[in-house]
């Protein structure tokens, strides 16, 4: 409360935002290593590289040439047209540049989707577990989080009975994310055409969020929802970015591709928000976006070598269970024979072996631990075995 007027000081949606569970555990492992202590760090939520060189020479010759100032707050044309030659030539849609919105990260996209699309009172449909900002950007906007739980038998997905029995009246959005952050797991195109049909016919919108589209493994192939049928553009919008696939978390680089209307508010939104993204980074963008599949293929081939590794390192593991992981960095780990909950798993095995992991908790599933294996193999390999010694006492 303000002592003069006695009106609470935080604007009431503010005030509903959980902080961060993980916060806790991230500021203890970095405070540890501060202090020579030797911490396996298996909670990165990004790649653990540089950016490659050719993108970074893009921004310095931006720089030196001068482009410093405003560019249009929905990103620079030729940035447009690149993202656009990408979804054409990655994903088979077709997007004019205006349809495109270029944003702080593919965080910003979500939040700014979720923005113009929720209203006071709309229901958002969440999958849970789920990538923690969602149900807090839902919130910003004022709308309900519907969230649906998913099972470890159904590797985490959202069938289309669970759907059917969310939608509501006022369900307004879908939530998707293949694939997904905290899981792994990618849906299929049976599953993935399905589950927006059934939100289609509803009029309820999709927001897909394919950010981990170029980190995907063995057989396994990425859909973009938008493009399973030609209706679907009408209701889906696809949001996606640089900071994965391309190593470039720092940049802030994102984007969406939506109705003409929805990008149009989105543009009127960010006009009087963040306005552009920086503007020498987003040469960088169209570097990475026209030239940049070779170092993509590299990283993939890296994340996918260690997938291998940590699934075999933790089958030794006899008090964990998990589902093999088929995209993104993480393996979402069934910890409920140890008899801790999440957060009590976390904070020991960071206390007494110097692991640093996510909870399940704040992505909505409690009895998992989140892995990441952004990390080197040999990381991988000392982590697990600390775990594993750990877990026998
Ligand atoms: C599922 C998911 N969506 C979006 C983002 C945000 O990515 P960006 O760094 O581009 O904002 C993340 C980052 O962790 C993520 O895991």
């Amino acid at each position: 409360m303000s002592a003069e007027t006695s009106k609470p000081a935080i604007n009431r949606r503010v005030a509903s935002l959980s902080p961060s569970a993980t916060l806790a555990i991230t500021a203890k492992a970095k405070q540890l290593k501060n202090q020579g202590v030797d911490v396996v760090n298996f909670a990165g939520g990004e790649p653990d590289f540089d950016t490659p060189q050719p993108f970074k020479d893009a921004a310095i010759r931006a720089l030196k040439e001068g482009m410093t100032r405003y560019t249009p707050t929905t990103g620079l044309p030729q940035l447009k047209e690149a993202i656009a030659e990408k979804l054409k030539r990655d994903n088979q849609l077709e997007y004019k540049p205006e349809q495109i919105v270029v944003t702080v990260g593919a965080k910003h996209a979500v939040f700014n989707a979720i923005q113009v699309l929720v209203d006071e009172g709309d229901e958002v449909i969440v999958p849970a577990p789920y990538w923690l900002s969602y149900p807090e950007m839902v919130k910003m906007a004022g709308g309900r989080n519907v969230f649906v739980t998913t099972s470890e038998e159904q590797r985490f997905k959202i069938t289309p009975e669970l759907l059917k029995r969310a939608i509501s009246p006022a369900s307004k959005v879908l939530i998707l994310n293949s694939p997904s952050n905290p899981t792994g797991v990618v849906y299929s195109k049976e599953e993935l055409t399905e589950l927006t049909r059934i939100a289609v016919d509803h009029g309820i919108f999709v927001v897909s969020d394919e950010i981990y589209e170029k980190l995907i493994y063995g057989n396994t192939k990425h859909y973009a929802v938008a493009a399973l049928e030609p209706r679907f553009k009408d209701s889906v919008i696809t949001v996606n970015g640089l900071s994965k696939a391309y190593a470039m978390t720092g940049w802030r680089l994102g984007y969406f591709a939506a109705p003409l209307e929805i990008a149009k508010a989105a543009s009127s939104l960010q006009d009087h928000q963040t306005s552009n993204v920086t503007s020498f980074a987003q040469p960088a963008a169209v570097e990475a976006l026209r030239n940049g599949e070779g170092e993509a293929a590299k990283l993939r081939e890296i994340f996918s070598n260690r997938r291998d590794l940590i699934i075999s390192e933790l089958r030794r593991i006899p008090q964990v269970r998990f589902v093999e992981p088929d995209g993104a960095f993480y393996v979402f780990v069934n910890i409920t024979k140890s008899g801790l909950n999440s957060m009590e798993f976390s904070q020991r095995i960071l206390e007494e072996v110097h692991i640093a992991l996510i909870p399940g908790s704040p992505f909505g599933a409690e009895g998992y631990v989140r892995i990441s294996f952004a990390t080197s193999e040999r990381e991988i390999v000392k982590g697990t075995e600390r775990m594993r010694s750990w877990l026998k006492k």
